[in-house]
Formats: C-alpha cells, sequence, structure tokens
C-alpha cells in the first residue's frame, strides 16, 4: 500500500448516507418527529470525505452545520428520504442509513393548521416505506449498513433487522444506556454481519465510532479479512 491509500482508504469510492429525523407532517404547524439529532449521519459524513469518498448526505430533521465540501440533500419525510435515496442508489458504492425514519405517518395531512374542538382527538397513521429493506432488495454492487436504535434485546433485534433488510453490516446501539444514542456527543456500538459480531466498541465519540465503521467497510472493499 502506498500511503495515499492508507491515509485515504476510501478514495475513488462514492458514500450516500441519511441523518437525523425525518419530520411528518399532521398540518402547517405540526408534526410527528422523533429524537434522533442527526450527529451519527453528520460525523459519518465528515470523516468519510476525510478518508477519500466523494459523499453524499441525505439530510432530514437535525441543527448540524452542514460540513464543507458535501452535498447535502433535504429530505425531511419519510416519503422524501424514499424518494431522494432510491434516485441516487445506483450511483454509490456504500449506502448507510443512520437517518431515524418514521415508522408512521399521518394518513391526512391537513391544508389549513387545524381547529380544536371535541375533547378527544384520534390521529389515523399509516405505514411509511421501509427504505432501508427496499435498498436491501434492489442493491447489486453496494455496501449496505444500517443502524439499530433499541431498547431491551439488542443482539436479537440488530441481527434479525440485518437479515430481513439483507445489510452487510448493521450498527447496533442501545439507546437507553448512557453516553449512547439520541442527542449526545458519545456512542456505544456493536457491528454485525452475516456471521455474527464483528466488533463491540467501547464508549467513543461519535466520530470514532464513524471513523472505526468506515474503516472497517474500506478494509470488506478492498477484499480484507477484518
Ligand atoms: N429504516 C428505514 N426506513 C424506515 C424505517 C427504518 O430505512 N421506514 C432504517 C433506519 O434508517 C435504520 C434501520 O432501518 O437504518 C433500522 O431502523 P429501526 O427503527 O431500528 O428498525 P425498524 O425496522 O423500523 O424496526 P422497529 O422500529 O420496529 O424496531
Ligand atoms: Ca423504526
Amino acid at each position: 500500500n502506498t500511503n495515499q491509500e492508507i491515509s485515504k482508504p476510501l478514495a475513488g469510492k462514492k458514500l450516500m448516507v441519511t441523518a437525523g429525523g425525518t419530520i411528518e407532517r399532521i398540518d402547517p404547524v405540526r408534526y410527528i418527529t422523533n429524537d434522533s439529532s442527526g450527529k451519527m449521519g453528520f460525523a459519518i459524513a465528515r470523516v468519510a470525505k476525510e478518508l477519500g469518498a466523494t459523499v453524499q448526505l441525505i439530510a432530514a430533521n437535525t441543527n448540524e452545520a452542514p460540513p464543507e465540501g458535501i452535498e447535502v440533500i433535504q429530505a425531511m419525510s419519510a416519503q422524501d428520504m424514499y424518494d431522494a435515496v432510491l434516485e441516487r442508489m445506483d450511483d454509490a458504492d456504500i449506502i448507510i442509513k443512520a437517518a431515524a425514519v418514521a415508522d408512521y405517518r399521518p394518513v391526512k395531512q391537513a391544508p389549513h393548521k387545524m381547529k380544536k374542538s371535541s375533547e378527544r382527538l384520534s390521529l389515523e397513521l399509516e405505514r411509511t416505506e421501509d427504505i432501508l429493506q427496499k435498498i436491501g432488495e434492489l442493491k447489486k454492487h453496494q455496501f449496505v449498513v444500517g443502524f439499530a436504535a433499541e431498547t431491551h434485546d439488542v443482539d436479537y433485534y440488530a441481527q434479525d433487522k440485518l437479515k430481513r433488510k439483507n445489510c452487510d453490516f448493521i450498527v447496533a446501539n442501545d439507546v437507553t444506556a448512557e453516553g449512547a444514542g439520541f442527542g449526545v456527543d458519545t456512542n456505544i456500538v456493536k457491528i454485525y454481519d452475516h456471521q455474527g459480531l464483528v466488533e463491540q466498541l467501547p464508549q467513543m465519540t461519535k466520530e470514532q465510532v464513524a471513523h472505526r465503521l468506515l474503516s472497517l467497510i474500506a478494509d470488506r472493499l478492498a477484499g480484507g479479512s477484518i
């Protein structure tokens, strides 16, 4: 390996990463969302660029600043994100789905701000499209990574998602653990492939998690056995 290859192990690769929490509108001033901050996905985008990749960042709701030198595509709802990802997936070598996509959205979006009236109100919700599952069905050469945010039975659910969605890696985190998950700068993750646990990482910054994850992916793409 030359120095160039060592410092830029993702040179020549196109990486698409999704980040943040989707917003599902109820009316023009109200929506359903989740606690995702976008920090993990943005860290992946920044580190991937450092490692030489050409990066496309598909961002839902987040407070993170747009990183320099990275193409950012806004996709606020699960449906917007589905369209943005599907449109671009053929070109990607690596797809990482760090976004927290809503599982349900309001069946109807009111065109005007809703007025209060009755004492009770139910909101009817319908399932959104599973973007990662679709990617898993359609993928050809792409290396696909999913995230699994769990509150219990992390190993079981993570490996189940890996298989169901046909990912190459799944990155699992227990979002109830201190120093992990939504909104904080650190994470505690386990990375699985179809053979089982690849690596269990101690608590580290999301930047460090991104670095380790992307190094593992680079090794796999280079045909390494790590
Ligand atoms: N995901 C997705 N589209 C959805 C829901 C989830 O692409 N509509 C992706 C997420 O971006 C993540 C992975 O699927 O990479 C796992 O998301 P998660 O919410 O943990 O899993 P679900 O399959 O939605 O299962 P559940 O929420 O019931 O645990
Ligand atoms: Ca979900």
